[in-house]
């Protein structure tokens, strides 16, 4: 790959004065708990995107990317969610969550900024995080915020809701900030409290499969905004504040309250965040051997009860725990996107085939295959 530096000088006309990266992410397990307050367990992937960025003597921003023709240029003293569009959007957005949440922006200056990324885009790797903490991580440094990495996390999160218009919750900023190489964020989204967890994976000779389906999914319409809804709904007849504070007894009285379709998906969710708090457990006890199950029936909860995978997501779990994986499960806001498996290295190929032998007899589109390795989350590179 060019050089970020050497782009940024032939676009620009000078040198920038730093480079900011942030990754994409992987949720180990976790689903669709983050925005009802519960638990999540995502790393940050060894897929990263970049902003070199030099100030200016004004106050706008000057936005280029290597993925898109043009030049998009704000002002930073108009900046308005109601009219961000496209990928400048999660950029743009970072600068107006921070001045909406009280930090001040009297005394920044403009930017010239160029981004770049090998975050594969629509594949449920949270390149849009990726994009916000790359940005979120310069602006902090360049213009002094002095915000902790959960609050830069928290303003990737504000412009996404507000700039992008999806109503997510906080994992895969979380994860694009706080990772750390071969370790899990534990996070409680009501605390906000973050932790690493081990996972030794190369120690235990395991690698993580991602497997694209290359369904192309959409966060801002459609199915995650009604599996929200179905949520909040859910909360709200059993007259909890979030479904976090819902356990197998308040299950129960949701068989008498809830109708069937509500029902499933708080069933998802409350026994989605017992098999993170079960995921965190058995790691430290037994190591990631011991996850198989729990990943094994977070894809079935996924699939049945909220019912956001799709089928070619779902052949390719299946295919790869009968080639040998230790466990399998779709990553991430669903409707397409991503799966992942826990495999043995040396079985890696051979699971890789299988499933894309199983997708291709199905007459499924060809998924793209390739390993993730937990890693650093976002830093400043130069
Ligand atoms: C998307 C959202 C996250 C989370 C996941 C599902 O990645 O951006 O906030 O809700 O889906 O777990």
């Amino acid at each position: 790959m060019t050089d970020i530096r050497d782009t940024f000088a032939k676009v620009y006309g000078r040198a920038p004065e730093g480079v900011w990266s942030a990754p994409g992410r992987v949720n180990l397990i976790g689903e669709h708990t983050d925005y009802n307050n519960g638990y999540v367990l995502p790393f940050a992937i060894d897929r990263r995107t970049w902003a070199a960025v030099a100030r200016r003597e004004d106050r706008d921003i000057h936005l280029r990317s290597t993925f898109a023709d043009g030049e998009v240029v704000a002002s930073l003293d108009a900046l308005d969610p109601a009219v961000m569009e496209g990928w400048s959007a999660y950029v743009l957005g970072v600068a107006w969550a921070a001045a909406d949440a009280g930090v001040t922006m009297d005394g920044a200056f403009g930017l010239d900024i160029l981004i770049d990324s090998d975050v594969p885009v629509g594949a449920g790797l949270s390149s849009s995080a990726a994009l916000e903490c790359a940005a979120g991580a310069a602006f902090n440094d360049l213009w002094g915020w002095e915000l902790d990495k959960i609050a830069l996390a928290r303003l990737g999160r504000v412009a996404e809701n507000k700039a992008v218009g999806a109503p997510t919750g906080l994992l895969d900023q979380a994860a694009s900030m706080l990772g750390e190489a071969d370790h899990v964020v534990f996070l409680d989204c009501l605390t906000e409290e973050a932790r690493p967890v081990p996972l030794h994976l190369p120690h235990e000779g395991l690698g993580i499969l991602v497997m694209n389906s290359n369904v192309d999914h959409e966060h801002a319409t459609g199915g995650y905004g009604e599996r929200f809804a179905s949520c909040a709904l859910g909360a709200k007849e059993l007259g909890v504040a979030s479904l976090r504070e819902v356990d197998r007894d308040g299950l129960e009285r949701g068989l008498e309250v809830l109708d069937a379709e509500t029902l499933r998906r708080v069933r998802h969710i409350v026994t989605e965040n017992e098999r993170v708090l079960q995921t965190v457990d058995t790691l430290a006890a037994h190591g990631p051997r011991a996850i198989g199950n729990l990943l094994n029936e977070s894809q079935a909860s996924m699939r049945d009860d909220f019912e956001i995978t799709v089928p070619e997501i779902d052949l390719a779990c299946d295919t790869a725990v009968s080639a040998g994986a230790i466990g399998a499960r779709m990553t991430g806001g669903g409707f397409g996107g991503s799966s992942i498996a826990l495999v043995p290295l040396e079985q890696a190929d051979a699971i890789a085939d299988a499933v894309r032998d199983a997708l291709a007899r199905a007459g499924m589109r060809e998924p793209t295959i390739f390993t993730v390795t937990p890693s650093q989350g976002a830093r400043r590179d130069s």
